[in-house]
């Protein structure tokens, strides 16, 4: 890392610790479910600082006590209703066949943010290949089953363990994407993805998440062929188009809804200006 980027990192840090850790308290997560994923999820978002309240049918479980002991001075386990009820952020991590069950089970999830980490149902094509079943997401149909929550969809590895315990595993994080309709709490999973090592990526509003299922199912071409060999996202920095013409009238873009409430997701690097391009590509004026 150049002393630049540690400066930078040092900075943006400082800005995550303003926002969402040390200086103010961080939300209370349920993690509802206490299998492969949340048994890596949960603590490590209990070493980030956060409470954690394991949900479970069964929460007085031998491996769930310890598992909760895992988890930080602030952990709890309680049946799935009252751990939803006691806190601010609900992370589903069930099986998607029974996410929306469990979603309904859970009581009033008025002003909660409900995350899912779900994948979407997939059958086999013609072809021999997965393909998915629905052209809609499990988030989208969990928003419209809790209207007054603010569904996030975060996009973890397809294999989120090693990740989760070691994030720079391969070197650099892989790149988590977030979607949701609701910017601020998007911006507050971000804030939990990114204390946990990982990357997170602003990918817009809700419906995208389709975007991710149709991605995770193309991450599973290798194995599908034999190959041993797998990938996970990692998006690179790249030079802004922005900084040398007109982006709206090139796409043709709208406005979007959230376009004034956006709220910074927490980054290691910050991004570099228009300047730094234009001297690193030795061009010149950029669009004013
Ligand atoms: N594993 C990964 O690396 C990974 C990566 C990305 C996304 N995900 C997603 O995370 C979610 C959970 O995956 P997982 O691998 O952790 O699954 P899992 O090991 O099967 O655990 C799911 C947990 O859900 C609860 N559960 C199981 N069956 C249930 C049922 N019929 N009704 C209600 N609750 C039930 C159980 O908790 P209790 O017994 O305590 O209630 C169980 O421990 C899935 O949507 C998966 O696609 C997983």
């Amino acid at each position: 890392m150049t002393r630049t980027s540690l400066i930078l990192f040092a900075l943006v840090g400082l800005a995550g610790l303003d926002g969402s850790a040390e200086a103010q308290d961080k939300p209370v997560v349920a993690m509802i479910g206490t299998g492969t994923l949340a048994g890596t999820f949960g603590p490590a978002i209990g070493r980030g600082g956060y409470p954690v309240i394991y949900g479970s049918r069964d929460p007085d479980r031998d491996d769930l006590r310890a598992l909760v002991r895992q988890s930080g001075p602030k952990a709890a386990a309680a049946d799935r209703r009252e751990a939803a009820a006691r806190s601010d952020v609900i992370i589903l991590a069930v099986p998607a066949e029974v996410l929306v069950e469990v979603s309904r089970s859970l009581g009033d999830l008025a002003g909660k943010i409900v995350v899912d980490v779900s994948g979407g149902r997939k059958r086999v094509a013609a072809d021999g290949y997965l393909e998915l079943v629905s052209d809609s997401s499990n988030g989208e149909r969990l928003q419209a089953l809790h209207p007054a929550a603010a569904v996030v969809r975060i996009n973890l590895p397809i294999n989120a363990i090693p990740f989760l315990m070691n994030p720079t595993l391969v070197g650099t994080p892989p790149t988590v994407l977030i979607a949701s309709n609701q910017p601020r709490a998007k911006a507050t999973v971000a804030g939990i993805v990114f204390d946990v090592g990982l990357d997170p990526w602003d990918a817009g509003p809700l419906r995208f998440a389709r975007v991710f299922d149709e991605l995770n199912t193309m991450l599973l071409v290798p194995l599908q062929q034999g190959r041993e060999e797998g990938y996970e996202l990692m998006l690179l920095p790249a030079v802004p188009l922005s900084c040398f013409v007109n982006v709206a009238e090139l796409f043709g873009f709208g406005r979007p809804y959230d376009r004034n409430d956006l709220a910074p997701f927490p980054k290691r690097e910050l991004p570099s200006s228009c300047d730094h391009w234009r001297r690193r590509l030795g061009i010149g004026e950029s669009r004013q």
